[in-house]
């Protein structure tokens, strides 16, 4: 259900709703100025998740309300709620409150036939909340109503950080990488340049870009503790690991293998990939593999395409001092993480 929601086939329809956040974000820009930049792509990507998934009307009535549950909902997501997600504690009975009431307002308000979504500049767009209602099992049931906030919260999870983490460390790389970006820009304005036309340069192949976000989610990947449980005991490496025991993979570790990644702490858009699939593993792999890496590329390609075509970066201090943090499950730069823009003449 969830990868239908995402497959390649619905971005056409997310596009237009993408690229008219993100030139609402940008018009407010002046000709120079300095933003927080985690604070920044979070703001956006807040918006560009919550209209994708429940639609127009809900986006338009993004409230503080929403913000402060949704934070709720996130401060209980910790490494000790994966082993015990019913502890008490107060996160997690603020996390529990915070959950009630979505599921009322989602389950309630738009269960009935559905106009909820945004339509798209080719009349296709359907809200992944749409997909979700109109979901059906196998045997044809659909998913009961207490269940849909579930997987639109899940998905949100799953989006969110990640995206609007790994826009932050594009920004703070371009920004202090200036060697890589006269060729982006090029690359960027003979697509979007012309027409302006934010929808229809996101969705096209912009490879000098895609292979810079390439290089930064090797550096940065922002999941870095992969867990699985152990259902069915193994040998790995003269040791035998047990059923119940829970192992875990990081892409950041596995990025950092000299092997697979010459000189690998080196920012270089230019690294040619490593032919083993599973030494880049930032969007995991096999049957658990991310199912939103189509729509974080056209949500990264619709922001840098409309900030490269008008502005220049510099990293407000010292570059360098900006390094991978990870405050909760999710890598992010560090604080303070500030660029100064400068509108190009
Ligand atoms: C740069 C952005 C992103 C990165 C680096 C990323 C990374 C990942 C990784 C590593 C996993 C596997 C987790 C595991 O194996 O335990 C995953 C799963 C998942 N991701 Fe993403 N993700 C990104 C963006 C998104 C977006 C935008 C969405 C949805 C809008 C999304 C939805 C999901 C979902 C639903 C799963 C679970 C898939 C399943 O278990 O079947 N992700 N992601």
């Amino acid at each position: 259900m969830q990868a239908n929601a995402l497959r390649a086939s619905k971005m056409r329809g997310y596009a237009g709703v993408i690229a008219k956040e993100v030139e609402d974000w940008i018009e407010d820009w002046s000709d120079e100025g300095e933003i927080d930049v985690v604070d920044e792509l979070q703001a956006l990507l807040l918006r560009t998740s919550t209209h994708c998934l429940m639609g127009t009307d809900f986006r338009n009535k993004l409230t503080e309300e929403f913000g402060s549950l949704y934070h709720d909902l996130e401060s209980a997501v910790s490494a000790d709620a994966i082993l015990d997600p019913y502890a008490a504690g107060e996160a997690f009975e603020k996390r529990d409150r915070a959950r009630a009431p979505a599921g009322n307002r989602d389950g309630g308000d738009r269960r009935a036939p559905c106009g909820g979504g945004a339509v798209g500049g080719d009349g296709q767009y359907f809200d992944m909340l749409d997909t979700f209602m109109n979901a059906e099992y196998v045997d044809g049931s659909k998913l009961p109503d207490e269940q849909i906030p579930g997987m639109v919260v899940w998905i949100m999870f799953g989006g969110f950080h990640t995206s609007s983490n790994t826009a932050a460390w594009t920004l703070v790389e371009l920004a202090r990488n200036e060697e890589f970006v006269g060729d982006i820009v090029s690359e960027v304005n003979a697509i979007y340049g012309g027409t302006r036309d934010l929808e229809y340069a996101s969705l096209r192949e912009i490879p000098l870009l895609e292979r810079f976000v390439v290089e930064v989610l090797h550096l940065h990947p922002p999941l870095c503790t992969l867990m699985r449980q152990v259902m069915q005991e193994f040998e790995y490496k003269g040791n035998t690991i047990p059923v119940g025991d829970t192992v875990l993979i990081s892409p950041f570790v596995s990025h950092r293998v000299p092997e697979y990644f010459p000189d690998p702490e080196r920012f270089d858009p230019t690294r040619v990939p490593s032919d083993n699939v599973f030494a880049y593993i930032p969007f995991s792999g096999g049957a658990r593999k991310c199912v939103g890496n189509a729509f974080a590329l056209l949500q990264l390609k619709s922001i840098f395409c409309a900030l490269l075509s008008r502005y220049d970066f510099e990293i407000v201090g010292e570059p360098e001092a900006i390094v991978d943090s990870m405050p909760s499950l999710i890598l992010r730069p560090s604080d303070p993480c500030r660029v100064k823009y400068r509108r190009r003449v």
